[in-house]
């Protein structure tokens, strides 16, 4: 939108989450609030939105980076002085300034857009973002005249009963003319119990000079409330996360109980995948179509391919390919790649490792900093020993293998195009292609051993 910077107000401590995290860096669904607000900033304006930061602003500017331009308020004087901070930081800006807070994650671009544009079309001085609550306690409420003109905004610890009972509140967002802006900043006075500078003030003061008021409210009031505590939080998230949900229904996922699955914003999801209850899929997992997923399963930044079936297993920055089979109880641990067509089963954990086309690990094993061809068939019970208490040693499995059930592969050994290894081996030399391998006792018959252990008796 046109001559519009936008302002990101994240320097409070925010008290009442009893944290030592700065409360816009609580997590919601994964991802630390203000980096919502970040990125409906960003879809309002191509410029990088102005940041205040203050109280362990170090972790506010590392977790944003260069998305943002940085502003510092060293001491937080209240949102009122946050926002002077960044217009003496201006200069001389014809336009208007976007003011958003930093704990308000559930804001959307479209809403930020209608405000926006009410605000120009209008050519106010001010244009703020009210909305309606059944229970308004803590926030700002709107004062209106009897024309039901906007007058000014009373914070919730000066309000009268009769305020108090006001049901429409500030959201804390608003579009302000830049220059009818830092012309009354000077007039704030800090004269209330918290003894801040409040940004809301600002309303009255222009009302005052007859400036022109706007507001637009926004009918869905759960998008724009800002969490101060811990019990807010959690309705936080469990709004953001219908709202992931109702966008992956309306892509052609299904979610046989939304109760239950979690799903992180950056997540995506193909058509046609349907996931099963007690799931989690955080971080930048991509799942392709068609798939089954859990119940009862955490994916946690992988990409999986279309028409897998997961189940009841932990996956962590893993790749897997088409038509693969991963659970029950499987752990499949970073830096594992399993190709198309292949299975992994029960009780299985795989690390650091390439498993091949349309090969097997159905059972108990443990395959670690391992490459496994593709048509490969690994026993029950196999295990690559690929650590020596000092160092990590490969195993490679070429293409057609067959690995006996209960087998050791003693790191680094190389097991060769279709070779055998007997069951119950302990494998510490190489095999060669198509050989046979086997490195256990040779068993021993004792005829008729049982008769004379009772003649003995
Ligand atoms: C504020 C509004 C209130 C509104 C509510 C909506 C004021 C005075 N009150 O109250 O009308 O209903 O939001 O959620 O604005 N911050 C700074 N520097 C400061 C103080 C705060 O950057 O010195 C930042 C905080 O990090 C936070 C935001 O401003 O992101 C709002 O501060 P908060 O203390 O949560 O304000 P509320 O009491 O919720
Ligand atoms: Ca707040």
């Amino acid at each position: 939108m046109s001559n519009l910077k936008v302002v990101i107000l994240a320097a409070g401590k925010g008290k009442r989450m009893k944290s030592k995290l700065p409360k816009v860096l609580h997590p919601v669904c994964g991802v630390p609030m203000v980096q919502y607000v970040v990125d409906a900033a960003r879809e309002v304006s191509p410029e990088k939105p102005l940041v205040v930061v203050g109280y362990k602003g170090e972790e506010v500017t590392g977790a944003l980076g260069e998305q943002a331009e940085y502003f510092w308020q060293t001491e937080q004087l209240g949102t009122g002085h946050a926002v002077k901070i960044v217009c003496s930081g201006l200069g001389a800006f014809h336009g208007d300034l976007l003011v958003l807070y930093g704990d308000t994650p559930l804001v959307t671009a479209a809403t930020l857009r209608e405000l926006v544009a009410r605000h120009q079309q209008e050519g106010a001085a001010v244009t703020l973002l009210s909305t309606e609550v059944e229970d308004p306690g803590g926030y700002g409420r709107v004062l209106r005249d009897s024309d039901q003109r906007v007058i000014g905004i009373v914070e919730d610890g000066q309000a009268s009963s009769e305020e108090k009972a006001i049901k429409e509140v500030n959201t804390g967002i608003y579009c302000f003319r830049f220059s009818d802006l830092s012309e009354v900043l000077p007039e704030l006075r800090a004269e209330n119990v918290q003894g801040e500078y409040y940004l809301t003030d600002v309303v009255a003061i222009l009302q005052k000079r007859g400036r022109k008021i706007e507001a637009v409210k926004a009918a869905d009031s759960r998008e724009i409330l800002g969490p101060n505590d811990r019990k807010a939080l959690t309705e936080t998230e469990r709004l953001l996360r219908q709202r992931i949900l109702m966008r992956w229904m309306e892509e052609g996922v299904t979610f046989i109980d939304p109760a239950t699955t979690y799903v992180d914003p950056r997540v995506k999801l193909g058509a046609d995948t349907t996931v099963y209850p007690g799931t989690l899929l955080y971080g930048e997992t991509v799942v392709g179509e068609n798939c089954r997923l859990g119940p009862y399963t955490q994916i946690t930044g992988s990409r999986i391919g279309n028409n897998c079936r997961i189940f009841f297993s932990v996956l962590d920055a893993v790749e897997i390919g088409d038509d693969v089979n991963i659970g029950p109880y499987a752990n499949l641990r970073p830096g594992t790649v399993v190709e198309a067509q292949a299975k992994v089963g029960d009780f299985v954990e795989l690390k650091n490792s390439h498993i091949g086309k349309g090969s097997k690990v159905p059972h108990l094993s443990y395959i670690g900093d391992s490459q496994v061809g593709s048509g490969v068939n690994i026993g029950a019970g196999t295990i690559t020993c690929n650590y020596d208490g000092k160092a990590k040693h490969p195993t490679v499995i070429k293409d057609g293998a067959f690995i006996g059930s209960n087998t050791s592969l003693v790191a680094p050994v190389t097991i060769g195009e279709h070779a055998l290894v007997g069951a119950g081996s302990t494998i510490t030399k190489d095999i060669p292609g198509r050989a046979l391998g086997i490195a256990r006792a040779q068993q021993v018959i004792k005829e008729n051993w049982r008769k004379q252990e009772k003649e003995k008796d």
